[in-house]
């Protein structure tokens, strides 16, 4: 095997609340990625279409998790050649989406199929993270977590890293809103507190707790009590014009709980099966007509194999 097309899908990342440990992976939405074995040693990044970003390696997300991946790959496989790549990004980047975690996930996944496969997905998902430093400025695995292993991911810690993959319940479908404004990562992390209060402590750590109890035993309504956000939401809400009419509308037509999608402006909703998936996506998109921003909106399954050879 010489060259590879893979599919690398997007994600939505916190769900609430989960900040920067929490994530799932979307169906149908995500990048497409050429890989090819050549003999020039090193990384090139040789087209890129659907998108204004770097060609450089070292400065492109996809180059630098390549370039991890390739480092430590050399302790395990011979590597006498290089890899070209393809980026043919669909999902736009500032969506909150996973842009950049999908051209990270999509590098390392597509050299390991053509190195013979030396690292687990798992493993995978380090490499991947060094490429979301040049995105957000901080490494972060929520994205590419549930990108390369799909379902949902929890990092549980970071040091070492130590992502556990949890099955979805059946039923859940998510409700994606992605207005035509950017929202850099780094703008949005700007935002935040350092520091929290005890008090929203004890309520997020709660509230973790109750989403992936209710994940594991497909408790729809646990589930929707646990979707509750109070440290992020309300300082980033403000960046994003309708949050607070398009989240109520998404209760109000049925979601079992709704936020900021990872850094914004996306907004999400979670439901539970596709009828009242698409009630909900039917009324978000109502409320959210009046801003005059464009957007975009979709409506899928949790993607339980993420990413993949076409
Ligand atoms: N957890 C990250 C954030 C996801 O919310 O900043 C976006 O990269």
């Amino acid at each position: 095997m010489t060259e590879i097309k893979i599919f690398c899908p997007a994600t939505i990342a916190n769900l609430n609340c989960g900040f920067d440990v929490l994530g799932l992976c979307l169906e149908g939405i995500g990048d497409e990625m050429i890989i090819r074995k050549v003999s020039e040693k090193g990384i090139r990044i040789t087209k890129i279409t659907g998108a204004d970003l770097p060609m450089e390696t070292e400065k492109n997300v996809a180059g630098v998790a390549a370039l991890a991946l390739c480092k430590d790959a050399i302790y395990r496989v011979s590597i006498e050649y290089g890899f070209e790549i393809e980026i043919h990004k669909k999902i736009k980047a500032g969506s909150g989406i996973g842009s950049s975690s999908a051209s990270a996930a999509g590098a390392v996944f597509g050299i390991n199929e053509l190195l013979g496969r030396p690292f687990t997905r798992h493993e995978l998902v380090d490499f991947a993270m060094k490429g979301e430093v040049i995105a957000s400025g901080s490494e972060h695995a929520d994205n590419v977590a549930p990108c390369i292993l799909g379902g949902f991911t929890l990092v549980r810690g970071y040091n070492p890293l130590d992502v556990i993959r949890i099955e979805s319940p059946s039923e859940i479908f998510a409700v994606v809103l992605h207005p035509h404004i950017e929202v850099k990562t780094s703008d949005s992390r700007a935002v935040l507190s350092p520091t929290i209060g005890l008090k929203d402590a004890i309520t997020q750590w709660g509230n973790l707790g109750g989403l992936i109890a209710g994940l594991y035993t497909q408790d729809y309504e646990l589930i929707g009590r646990s979707l509750q956000d109070v440290i992020i939401e309300p300082l980033r809400k403000k960046l994003i014009p309708n949050f607070d009419q398009v989240k109520n509308s998404a209760l109000d037509a049925g979601a079992l709980g709704a936020g900021i999608s990872g850094a914004g402006p996306s907004i999400f909703a979670l439901c539970k099966g596709q009828t009242i998936a698409e009630q909900v996506a039917y009324a978000m998109s109502n409320s959210y007509l009046d801003t005059g921003i464009p957007f975009d909106m979709h409506i899928s399954k949790v993607n339980a194999e993420g990413v993949k050879i076409m």
